[in-house]
C-alpha cells in the first residue's frame, strides 16, 4: 500500500478543508462545509468498527446555484487537496439505456482510468531509481559495449570502440552520464514505439463502450510490440529508457488492484448539470429520457458493481456531489429515489461586487497574479492601482445585472480585454512598468461598453 494512497481519506479537519478552500473560493462559506463535513465523514466512517463501516454510506451533495460561482471549483480543490480520483462529468451526456449515447456505467470506467493513473504515477516515482540504473545500464552497453556484444560485433560502436570494454571503462562512463557530462552527445538506441500496432476503430455501439475498450487493449496486447532505431541525445535517450525501464517494473495487477481500492473508498464524482436530467416525463417528446437517465443513474449512487477493466469496482462508497443552476427544474423535480440519494442540499450565492474585488487579488491564483506573471516573463511590470481593481469589480457586477450573470467569468472577459493591448505589445514594452488605472480600463472598455450590442458579446 503507497502512502497517498492510504491517507486519501484525509485527517484534515472541517475547519481544516474549509481553509485550504477559503484560499482559492471566495465566499460560499455553506457551501464550503457541507463539502468539508462529507469529506470528514468518510475519515470518520474508516475509524469506526468494521461491522459498521459498511453500513455507512456517504452523504452525497447537490451544490444549487448559477453559473460561474464556484461549484466545479470547489469540488476539483477538495479532491486535489485529498488527492481522490476525481471525475467530472455532465450528467447531460448521458442517455436511457437502449438509446444512443453514453451509459452511466462509463462514468465508474472513467474514474477507474483516474484511479489507475493515480497510482500509476505513484509507483513509476516510487520505482524510478531502480529504472533509472536500468536505463543506464542500457544505454552503457550501447555506449561501451560488454565483451558478448562486442565479439558478435553487433553492439554497435560506442566512445569505448576499438575493444572490448573494462568493467571499470564501464564506471566510469557512468559517472559520465551521472555528472551530465555526455547529455548533449548523440546516440542511436532501440526503443519501443508509440503507439505501435494497427489503429483499431470500431463503430461506437451504444453499451459497448467497455467491450470495445477491451478489445481494443487486447489487441493492442497481442500485437508485437514494435522497436525502432532512433537517433537522439544521450539526455534524451536515459529519459527514454527510463520510461521504458519504469513500465517493466510497475506490476499492472497491482496498480489495478490498488486502483480499485482507491476509487471505491475514496472516489469522487462531480455530476455537473444534474438539473438538466431533473423533471418528470410529460407526455413523450425529445424529452423521453430525462427520466430514465435519472433511473439509470439510480444503482450507480445507491451503490452496486460496474465492471471494469482493471476488476469490479463497488460504488457503495463513492462521493457524488451533483451541481446544477436549477432555473427551471427545481430539486423537487427529481425522481424521488435520487433525491434520497442526495440528501444534502446547499445553495450558493450569486457573486457581487465586494466578492469580485477579493477574487481578483485574494487567492492564491487570483486572475491579476496570473496576468502579473504571464507580463513578467516579457520583462514587463503591470500593477493595478485599488481603485483600478474596484473599477473592475464594478463593471463585472454591472454587466452581469445588465446581460447574463455568468458570476466570475466575467472578470476573465473584462480583465482579457483590458491588458488587450498590453499583451499585444509586451514584448516591444521590455523593462517598464505599465499601471492600471481606472482612467486606463475605462479608455479600453469605453469604446465596447458605451455600445450595448457590442459589450454583449464582446465582454
Ligand atoms: N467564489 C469564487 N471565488 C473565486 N473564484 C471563483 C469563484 N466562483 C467562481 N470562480 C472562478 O470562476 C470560474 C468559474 O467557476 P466554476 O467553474 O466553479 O463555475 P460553476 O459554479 O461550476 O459554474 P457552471 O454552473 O457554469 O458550471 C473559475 O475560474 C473560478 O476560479
Ligand atoms: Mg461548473
Amino acid at each position: 500500500m503507497t502512502a497517498t494512497v492510504a491517507t486519501a481519506a484525509t485527517a484534515l479537519t472541517p475547519r481544516q478543508i474549509v481553509e485550504e478552500l477559503d484560499k482559492y473560493i471566495i465566499g460560499q462559506p455553506e457551501a464550503k462545509r457541507a463539502v468539508a463535513v462529507a469529506l470528514r465523514n468518510r475519515w470518520r466512517r474508516q475509524q469506526v468498527p468494521e461491522e459498521l463501516r459498511d453500513e455507512i454510506l456517504p452523504k452525497n451533495l447537490t451544490l444549487i446555484g448559477p453559473t460561474g460561482v464556484g461549484k466545479t471549483e470547489i469540488a476539483r480543490r477538495i479532491a486535489k487537496l485529498v488527492g481522490a480520483p476525481f471525475l467530472k462529468i455532465e450528467a447531460s451526456k448521458f442517455t436511457e439505456v437502449g438509446y444512443v449515447g453514453r451509459d452511466v456505467d462509463s462514468i465508474i470506467r472513467d474514474l477507474a482510468d483516474v484511479g489507475v493513473a493515480m497510482v500509476k504515477r505513484e509507483q513509476r516515482e516510487s520505482v524510478k531509481a531502480r529504472a533509472r540504473t536500468h536505463a543506464e545500464d542500457r544505454l552503457l552497453e550501447v555506449l561501451v559495449p560488454s565483451q558478448n556484444a562486442a565479439a558478435s560485433g553487433r553492439g554497435p560502436a560506442g566512445f569505448g570502440a576499438g575493444g572490448p570494454a573494462e568493467p571499470s571503462t564501464r564506471e566510469k562512463f557512468r559517472n559520465m552520464l551521472r555528472e551530465g557530462k555526455l547529455d548533449e552527445r548523440q546516440v542511436e538506441i532501440e526503443v519501443a514505439e508509440r503507439g505501435g500496432g494497427i489503429a483499431f476503430e470500431m463503430l461506437p455501439v451504444a453499451g459497448m463502450e467497455q467491450m470495445e475498450g477491451n478489445l481494443r487493449e487486447m489487441l493492442g496486447n497481442l500485437m508485437p510490440k514494435r522497436k525502432k532505431r532512433r537517433k537522439m541525445t544521450i539526455a534524451e535517450a536515459l529519459q527514454q529508457l527510463e520510461q521504458e525501464e519504469a513500465e517493466k517494473l510497475i506490476d499492472m495487477d497491482e496498480v489495478g488492484r490498488l486502483a480499485i481500492r482507491h476509487v471505491e473508498q475514496n472516489g469522487i464524482v462531480f455530476l455537473d448539470e444534474i438539473d438538466k436530467i431533473a423533471g418528470r416525463n410529460t407526455t413523450g417528446g425529445p424529452d423521453v429520457s430525462r427520466e430514465g437517465v435519472q433511473r439509470d443513474l439510480l444503482p450507480i449512487v445507491e451503490g452496486s458493481t460496474v465492471n471494469t477493466k482493471y476488476g469490479p469496482v463497488k460504488t457503495d462508497h463513492i462521493l457524488f456531489i451533483a451541481a446544477g443552476a436549477f432555473h427551471v427544474a427545481k430539486p423537487s423535480d427529481m425522481i424521488p429515489e435520487l433525491q434520497g440519494r442526495f440528501p444534502i442540499r446547499v445553495e450558493l450565492k450569486p457573486l457581487v461586487r465586494e466578492d469580485f474585488v477579493r477574487i481578483l487579488t485574494e487567492p492564491e491564483n487570483a486572475l491579476i497574479k496570473q496576468y502579473a506573471e504571464l507580463l513578467k516573463t516579457e520583462g514587463l511590470t503591470i500593477t493595478f492601482t485599488p481603485a483600478a481593481i474596484e473599477e473592475l469589480a464594478a463593471i463585472a457586477a454591472d454587466m452581469n445585472a445588465r446581460g447574463e450573470n455568468i458570476g466570475a467569468r466575467r472578470l476573465h472577459t473584462i480583465l482579457e480585454k483590458t491588458l488587450e493591448e498590453v499583451a499585444f505589445e509586451a514584448p516591444a514594452l521590455d523593462g517598464q512598468t505599465i499601471e492600471v488605472t481606472p482612467a486606463y480600463i475605462r479608455q479600453q472598455l469605453d469604446p465596447i461598453l458605451k455600445n450595448e450590442d457590442l459589450s454583449k458579446y464582446i465582454l
